[in-house]
């Protein structure tokens, strides 16, 4: 039996960090996404098989036993990058008593690139894992197993990426609650990643020390990302795409200022808004990983990605999708 599951990235639109001292964020799932073909096979345990997309040495081969113990893993620098397919394999593995697999996972952006790839490679694993075991899974259920991989590798996690990789669409996301947000006029979104690795838990991390030293500054900054939130959660529900912008200008301003953009984040922020980007501003928790520029026309933001390309960053054309966790085979 072979099944394959198909899970969107995501981007933050607004809200990162502040997420953390309780603030919502809202997110949207992307064009980009993550495949995962899982075939059952004779052997014992689970062969994974991956693509690591970006710079580094390509394809990697694993062995992950029946409760997650990875083994032969063919570029040893990579474990740290397959540490969340052993971990959905042992959450997986608990859940529904999968058949042994060869499983493949490809995915379209680099890992720890602040777009989600983890809790995608996570759901799309225990999606298919819990296909290929004849288990029906709904997607609230999955959700809670992508958090509890994510909990189990870093130790800390928000509900966002599990949430918005899983059900799809425009969602703003609040603790574990979260909403979906109506929006008339779907931005055109252009991510460009700064060729930087983002470290989620350091950047948390040392925004936290950041917020320590300056005291009251720093929940002030916090608060008013939480209203720069509630204005994009109304800019994109009423479709208006220019507030929207300004709006995100405002949030990479106050990010800069908890001190988690870089030269090349500010590069790339710069270079979307030169393009014509309506607002533009790093996604996820920064310090490398990716900036987002939203548009308003798909012509202008494909000029927009060729000149990031020219100046040496990869970026993607894309549109927020309504798609969450799809499984077929
Ligand atoms: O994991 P990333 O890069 O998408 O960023 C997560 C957003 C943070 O607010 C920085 C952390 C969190 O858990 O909400």
């Amino acid at each position: 039996m072979e099944v394959r599951a198909r899970v969107p990235l995501k981007v933050i639109i607004s809200g990162e960090h502040a997420a953390v001292y309780g603030y919502p964020a809202v997110s949207a799932a992307i064009g980009l996404g993550v495949r995962v073909r899982a075939v059952e096979s004779d052997g014992e345990g689970f062969l994974i098989e991956t693509e690591l997309d970006g710079p580094g040495p390509g394809r990697v081969r694993a062995r992950v036993g029946a409760s997650g113990e990875l083994s032969r893993v063919s570029s040893p620098g990579l474990r740290r990058e397959l540490r969340y397919v052993a971990s959905a394999i042992r959450v997986g593995a608990r859940e529904f008593s999968p058949p042994p697999a060869e499983v493949r996972i490809e995915c379209e952006a680099p890992p720890a690139s602040g777009l989600g790839t983890s809790a995608a490679v996570s759901a799309g694993v225990l999606a298919a894992l819990a296909a290929l075991s004849g288990e029906e899974l709904d997607r609230e259920r999955l959700r809670r197993l992508v958090r509890r991989v994510e909990l189990d590798v870093q130790g800390k996690a928000s509900w966002v990426d599990s949430t918005t990789v899983t059900y799809g669409g425009v969602l703003s996301v609040s603790g574990r609650e979260f909403r979906r947000l109506e929006c008339p006029r779907d931005p055109v979104l252009v991510v460009a990643y700064s060729g930087r690795p983002s470290r989620t838990g350091e950047m948390v991390e040392r925004v936290r020390r950041l917020v320590g030293e300056v005291g009251d500054v720093g929940e002030r900054v916090m608060e008013v990302i939480g209203e720069v939130v509630s204005g994009v959660e109304r800019a994109l529900e009423e479709g208006d795409l220019e507030r929207l912008g300004r709006l995100l200008d405002v949030n990479h301003g106050l990010l800069a200022a908890l001190g988690v953009s870089t030269r090349e984040l500010e590069e790339v922020v710069h270079a979307l808004r030169g393009a014509g980007a309506l607002g533009a501003k790093v996604t996820g928790a920064g310090g490398g990983g990716c900036a987002v520029g939203v548009f308003e026309d798909a012509s202008r933001a494909e000029a927009a990605a060729e000149l990031l390309e020219l100046m040496g960053y990869r970026a993607h054309v894309t549109r927020p999708s309504p798609r969450g966790v799809r499984i077929s085979g």
